[in-house]
């Protein structure tokens, strides 16, 4: 891989918890392995008033509680630090943003940074329009003599009226090559890992399609609760949070079409394709098929937890989702009346990521099965933890007669290397300052992911008479979801930490 190019990088919100837990790690481990560019200055900005040493002590902080590298040594964090530097202002102060630019022009000159620039907002999202304006109107946003890039975070809005808001107000200031919308669930390695496995193997792609594939689950369950962010958390839910990115950009990746090249545009058109044929819900269609839940106070491992309500910056009587299971159909050739089910969730009893193929039945099976045993094939491809790929098909159990039994045919992504996965924030930030946008979620994708969550966030203002189920923390979610399966006795899989285990009763 090539260095990129020398550049400063600006992180707004520089003081807050992105930055300290992903940013800094994740631009520290690419020092480390020398991915970044010979000349790179990482300048923070922030109200709080640090002068570039105070900066500096706290991003070494970081770095030791967060690096996910395995060894941390003083003098690669010494050198790393050498390339930090702060400066104190107020977002929306008009000639803060003339002296930031002095700055940067005082550090070009400095360090030939050649006035290559990438903005990164690590702050709330309100944050963003005004920030980009201010940029904007210094005249930073403005290509010529060095490249101009900025970076934001998801949510990209709160529904399709205020991403489209968004887009334009982005749009007005800058082009949208300029634009990296960070996913992070792109950044997965095993994420990028779905691409490698469907179009690199002959062996899948005849399969891949409605002829051959009964049903498609995929899942992202999370262990934790909503922790220190309560309060954003109670005006998201679920929905915004995980289904209208990470869910869905899963589901692209796992029903696209194959891309002609490996092309930036090629990949995202593809994914919008996706989308674009995502069939419509009907508002009607809402109760039938999502199904929305929230924890409420349980016994995990003898400690007893909270519900949701009890939860710090919560509404007592918040009708906020933690959970969300959606049913819905992609309409395409490859894909027409194949049910799609995805599924997230938080306090479940496991951390889990993963995408299942479930194959269709034989059309004639000629043999006994075990009692218990599957009847369907099934690809697993699991994205975190114990990252992996399971196959599960039948097998003669030996003996007389013909007694058959569901195994497992496993590959786990750590016996491919000894090297460490970098983070998807490393990925990411070494992918737009080298300017590749293919991982990047692209403005038509956005909206059009949030065209397809309208309806549900309509039914659920509209009709509060739409249950919202309650589950015990530590559980797998309202058991009603499982009525959103077609197919007489299917339930979702149960996974657990092991990739090859699953069931109600495992390790977790
Ligand atoms: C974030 C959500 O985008 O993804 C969080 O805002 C969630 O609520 C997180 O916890 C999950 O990411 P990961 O990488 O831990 O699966």
């Amino acid at each position: 891989m090539q260095n990129p190019e020398r550049l400063v990088l600006i992180i707004f919100g520089a003081s807050g918890d992105l930055t300290a837990r992903k940013l800094i790690p994740a631009l520290f481990s690419l020092k480390v392995q020398k991915l970044v560019p010979d000349r790179f200055i990482i300048l923070g900005t922030g109200r709080t008033a640090f002068s570039d040493d105070d900066f500096r002590k706290k991003m070494k902080e970081s770095i030791k509680l967060y690096s996910e590298e395995k060894v941390v040594n003083d003098r690669d964090m010494d050198e790393f630090a050498n390339s930090l530097s702060y400066i104190q202002m107020n977002n929306t102060s008009e000639p803060d943003y003339e002296k930031l630019k002095v700055r940067l022009s005082g550090i070009d000159d400095d360090c030939d940074t050649c006035g290559n620039y990438i903005f990164y907002m690590a702050t709330p999202p309100s944050m963003y329009p005004v920030i980009s304006e201010n940029i904007a109107l210094a005249g930073l946003l403005k290509e010529g003599k060095g490249f101009r890039r900025f970076i934001i975070e998801k949510p990209f809005g709160y529904d399709l009226g205020s991403a489209r808001e968004l887009n334009r107000k982005l749009h007005s200031l800058m082009k949208e090559e300029q634009i990296y919308r960070i996913d992070h669930y792109l950044g997965k390695e095993t994420v990028q890992n779905v691409l490698v496995t469907r179009f690199a193997n002959g062996i899948f792609e005849p399969l891949w399609n409605r002829n051959y594939i009964h049903r498609v689950e995929i899942t992202s369950a999370e262990s934790i609760g909503v922790e220190e962010r309560g309060g954003y958390y109670d005006s998201s839910g679920a929905l915004r949070d995980m289904v209208q990115n990470h869910l869905l950009q899963m589901t692209g990746l796992t029903a696209m079409e194959p891309p002609s090249s490996l092309e930036p545009d090629s990949i995202r058109n593809e994914i919008l394709k996706v989308f674009q044929s995502l069939q419509p819900l009907r508002e009607a269609d809402v109760p039938k098929q999502v199904i929305r839940g929230q924890y409420t106070g349980s016994t995990i491992r003898g400690e007893c937890v909270n519900g949701y309500r009890f939860e710090k910056g919560v509404d007592r009587e918040s009708r906020t989702e933690t959970y969300v299971a959606v049913k819905f159909y992609i309409n395409n050739w490859r894909w027409g009346g194949v049910p799609f089910y995805i599924r997230t969730g938080k306090k479940m009893p496991t951390r889990v990521t993963e995408i299942v193929i479930y194959f269709k039945k034989t059309p004639h099976y000629l043999f006994q099965r075990a009692e218990g045993s599957l009847v369907s094939n099934q690809l697993v491809i699991r994205i975190q933890p114990d990252e992996g790929i399971l196959l599960r098909f039948d097998m003669k159990e030996p003996g007389s007669g013909f007694n058959v039994k569901n195994v497992n045919m496993d590959f786990h992504y750590k016996d491919l290397a000894d090297i460490r996965v970098p983070s998807a924030y490393e990925r990411l930030l070494y992918d737009v300052m080298a300017g590749d946008p293919t991982l990047f979620s692209r403005n038509d994708e956005v909206e059009t992911a949030w065209k397809f969550i309208e309806p549900i966030q309509d039914a659920w203002k509209n009709n509060p008479e739409i249950k919202i189920y309650g589950y015990p923390a530590g559980t797998w979610g309202p058991s009603n979801a499982n009525d959103l399966i077609e197919g007489c006795g299917l339930t979702w899989r149960y996974p657990c930490k092991n990739l090859t285990d699953d069931g109600l009763y495992c390790e977790l």
